[in-house]
């Protein structure tokens, strides 16, 4: 055996199984190239995902005739500053390329053809085709540098093989673009697949207006700034409110150093900061940048350049929980505002009532799923209860509409009724306040739990006459095990026989509620936990089941002065404009919405 070096071709072909894993990776090496080159216009033109054509044009520096061709060559690169030279020192890198290897290894696994000019020259034009030179020349092209990539993988089956549909090589691409164009604002582009322009953004808009533009215009109605600073390292961008969370986390946009990466490290720390915000399969829409000065970061992880590695994880971990969670401490009781368009829309095709009303009314001929018909109960309670009724009608100039004087006060407006005995009808200034009313008590007592938790533990209120509860005895059993800490809850509770518990006092935020319900439910839930942690760390988990029993459940009624009560506390407590699994707790129709509506707009 003797050992002989790989040819040229060959080592680049082996380079580009890391550099070019699929269109996408190679369309970013590209913008990336463009982007170095200080264009302030990039043009790119797919074809078929591009698995048929990749086409990035600039407006940048351009390479005259020779460093095209070193261009090509691997390992050649123009964007080593001379103190990397002298002293080896990667950090020291400002450009998103150094590696040198990214034209070469695509020119060796595709048909390459590069076409630049420098100003005050004649273009040029170099073609490669798998690695090959087969033509260059003159090219007649304005300042800057056009390079297509045609029939990507075609001499190498074994990854053509893994390339999904061009729609979810489209799907990549345009990810791969909206995220460079989401790290530099000042920096115009345009995408065009199969001929159809898909994106474009014009230069020198603000970064607010670059992410709303790329990503959707509700984050930044949905949305905290965030921007801190600790030893150094600055934290900026936008952090979508907990209601306004996706299935996927695909929505979360991480820059480091204005590069768009794919962290591990970055997106567990926004995991962690939104942790009891929200439900553990729903994700947090954000778009934050991360400004670390260069020797406590390594870019130079993996050829793609998408993971970096930071010497003081802990440090920029805390950072962002720290950061975020302070920002959305202050969004206080906001909400996601824009009401759910489908629901709106059903709101908007309401049928007008027939004339001759039936009891079967609201409940059929209708989806599942939407309003349920009222118990007569609840008609009961409508009659019996004055402060519900409307009030009397009055006559009034048309648009001299003012509201009541208490609303303008309180952000999420005076109680004016109940619904379904579930939903608070209320009115704020500037709109229609929807209030789910379990959701948001269930919120008030985790944040009131947790604060007393903080200050010691959570008052009990002693019962006038001790309860005896009778459960099966391995729940006694739990409950007797857990007797101390239930009691920082709150919760006094004793074992009373085999198979019965004796409750001297409830947690007093939770108000007179069902004992009985809620010493079984705490029972059952215990059985689920793990032993080794503490309640404590399940807090949400003991708070949720806790308010499920308290005062404020769905399906009771309420008086106007309780629900005035919650409003009140909801706009003071923090998080509370999220239930506990990231769901809105309220919803407002702005008056504009309302007229919409009705056709009046
Ligand atoms: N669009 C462009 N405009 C001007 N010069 C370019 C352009 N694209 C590439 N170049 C030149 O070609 C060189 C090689 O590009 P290549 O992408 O292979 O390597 P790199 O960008 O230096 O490093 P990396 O492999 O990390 O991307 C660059 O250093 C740059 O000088
Ligand atoms: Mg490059």
């Amino acid at each position: 055996m003797s050992i002989r070096r790989l040819p040229e071709h060959l080592v680049n072909r082996i380079a580009a199984g890391e550099v070019v894993e699929r269109p996408a990776s190679a369309l970013k090496e590209l913008v990336e190239n463009a982007i170095d080159a200080d264009a302030s216009r990039i043009s790119i033109r797919l074809v078929a995902g591009g698995t048929d054509l990749i086409e990035v044009t600039d407006d940048g520096s351009g390479m005259t005739p020779a460093d095209m061709a070193l261009a090509l060559e691997r390992h050649a690169t123009s964007k080593l500053p001379d103190s990397l030279l002298i002293d080896g020192a990667i950090e020291a890198v400002a450009t998103l390329g150094f590696r040198g290897e990214a034209l070469p290894s695509i020119a060796s696994v595709a048909r390459l053809s590069l076409e630049s000019r420098v100003p005050g020259a004649e273009g040029w034009s170099r073609i490669v085709d798998n690695g090959a030179l087969v033509g260059e020349g003159p090219a007649a092209i304005p300042p800057g540098t056009r390079v297509r990539v045609e029939a990507l993988f075609e001499r190498v089956p074994a990854r053509r093989k893994f390339l999904r549909s061009a729609r979810s090589e489209y799907a990549a691409s345009l990810d791969v673009v909206k995220r460079l164009a989401m790290a530099r604002p000042d920096i115009a582009f345009s995408l065009e697949h199969d001929g159809r322009r898909v994106l474009t953004v014009a230069a020198s808009e603000t970064l607010p207006d670059r992410v709303a533009a790329l990503t959707d215009r509700g984050l930044i109605e949905n949305g905290i700034g965030v921007d801190l600073e600790r030893e150094g390292i600055v934290l900026g961008g936008i952090a979508g409110l907990p209601t306004f969370n996706r299935g996927i986390a695909d929505h979360q946009y991480l820059f480091v150093n204005g590069r768009p990466v794919k962290d591990r490290l970055l997106t567990g720390a926004v995991r962690g900061a939104y942790a009891e915000l929200l439900a553990r399969d729903r994700h947090a829409v954000v778009a934050l940048f991360l400004q670390v000065p260069g020797d406590l970061v390594d870019v130079n992880v993996h050829p793609a350049k998408t993971e970096v590695r930071f010497r003081e994880p802990a440090l920029v971990r805390g950072l962002i929980v720290s950061g975020l969670r302070r920002a959305l401490d202050e969004a206080g009781h906001r909400s996601a505002q824009r009401p759910d368009a489908a629901a709106l829309e059903l709101w908007k095709s309401e049928p007008i009532a027939p004339p001759t009303p039936s009891p079967h009314l609201w409940g059929e001929g209708r989806g599942a799923g939407q309003y349920e018909a009222p118990s007569p109960a609840l008609h009961a309670v409508y009659d019996r209860r004055p402060s519900f009724a409307a009030p009397p009608p009055q006559a009034r100039a048309e648009p001299a509409y003012q509201p009541p004087p208490q609303t303008e006060r309180y952000p999420l407006g005076v109680a004016r009724g109940q619904v379904a005995r579930t939903y608070i009808v209320a009115e704020a200034e500037d709109g229609l306040v929807l209030v789910d009313q379990h959701a948001a008590h269930e919120r008030l007592v985790l944040e009131r739990m947790r604060k007393a938790m903080a200050g010691g533990g959570v008052a009990s209120q002693a019962l006038l006459l001790a309860e005896v509860v009778e459960l099966d005895e391995p729940a006694c059993d739990r409950l007797e095990a857990r007797a101390a800490e239930l009691a920082e809850f709150g919760l006094d509770l004793d074992r009373f026989g085999p198979r019965a518990m004796l409750v001297r006092g409830v947690p007093a935020l939770l108000g007179q509620g069902d004992v009985v319900g809620l010493v079984t439910d705490i029972a059952d839930e215990l059985a689920a936990f793990d032993e080794a942690l503490s309640l404590k760390e399940r807090l949400d988990h003991v708070a949720a089941t806790m308010a499920c029993h308290g005062s404020v459940r769905a399906g009771r009624v309420l008086s106007v002065a309780e629900m005035n009560a919650l409003l009140r506390e909801m706009e003071v407590t923090p998080h509370s404009g999220q239930c506990n699994h990231g769901r809105p707790t309220w919803i407002k129709l702005a008056h504009g919405d309302i007229e919409k509506l009705f056709g009046r707009k």
